[in-house]
């Protein structure tokens, strides 16, 4: 009888020792997970300066252009494309003008701007230097919100504004937007088309107008 209980007592201690060395087995395993989804965040987190570039040498969509900063450009096309809208994918890059970008950051990042980082850029023929970035506070040089702006068309475009996705219009239409694509410093010789020097011209006035009224507004 002893030794019954005594074998019992042994095989309870194994299956006891046993359990722990699988929990063991599985948190090394979720460790092991976690440094090589640590790795992934690495590649999107690191964006800087060189991440962006002349903007006609990204993909063109309808009048805006795409990329993706961890070379998935099909998933980010398909986005663009999707008839009723789509979440875009990690590491997508958006933008209307060489100087304001979004960004689709890591999943959870930031839940509010649907991981969105937005970037506002001064760009020259050198390149690119990142004025502002961030999520809901990062503000354009008019003092407008990106993200307040944009989030209208939170669903289901993914905070795609474009013509029709529920923001308020801006100033600047596509005339404009197509002049400042083909006048971009970084891409080297300008390729502007009948008309642009005169958008160009209309929205220096513009900016001028809108800046001296944020400048007006900030001193009063
Ligand atoms: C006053 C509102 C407003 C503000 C502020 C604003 N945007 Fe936009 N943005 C728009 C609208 C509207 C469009 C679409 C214009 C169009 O194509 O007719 C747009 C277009 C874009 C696009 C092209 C994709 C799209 O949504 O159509 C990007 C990228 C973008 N904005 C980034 C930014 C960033 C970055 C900032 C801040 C630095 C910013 N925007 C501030 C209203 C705004």
């Amino acid at each position: 009888m002893k030794a019954i209980l005594m074998i019992s007592k042994v095989a309870a201690f194994l299956v006891v020792a046993l359990s722990i060395g699988v929990i063991n087995i599985a948190a090394v395993n979720a460790a092991e997970t976690q440094t090589d989804s640590d790795k992934k965040t690495e590649t999107i987190l690191n964006i800087d300066e060189s991440s962006f570039t002349c903007i006609r040498k990204m993909t063109p969509v309808r009048h805006f252009y795409v990329d993706n900063l961890i070379g998935d450009i099909n998933g980010t096309l398909a986005a663009a494309h999707a008839p009723e809208g789509a979440i875009y994918p990690k590491g997508s890059v958006v933008q209307l003008v060489p100087t304001e970008v979004m960004v689709k950051r890591e999943s959870g990042i930031s839940p509010a701007t649907g991981d969105w980082e937005f970037f506002e850029l001064k760009v020259d023929e050198k390149g690119s230097t990142i004025v502002k970035r961030g999520f809901v506070d990062v503000m354009n040089r008019f003092g407008g919100n990106c993200f307040s702006c944009h989030a209208p068309a939170r669903e289901p475009w993914d905070f795609i504004c474009e013509s029709e996705h529920g923001c308020e219009p801006i100033p600047i239409d596509h005339k404009m937007t197509g002049a400042l694509q083909r006048s971009d410093p970084r891409c080297g010789e300008e390729v502007l088309e009948d008309g642009d020097s005169m958008a160009l011209w209309k929205l220096k006035v513009m900016v001028n107008i809108g800046l001296a009224k944020k400048w007006m507004e900030d001193l009063f």
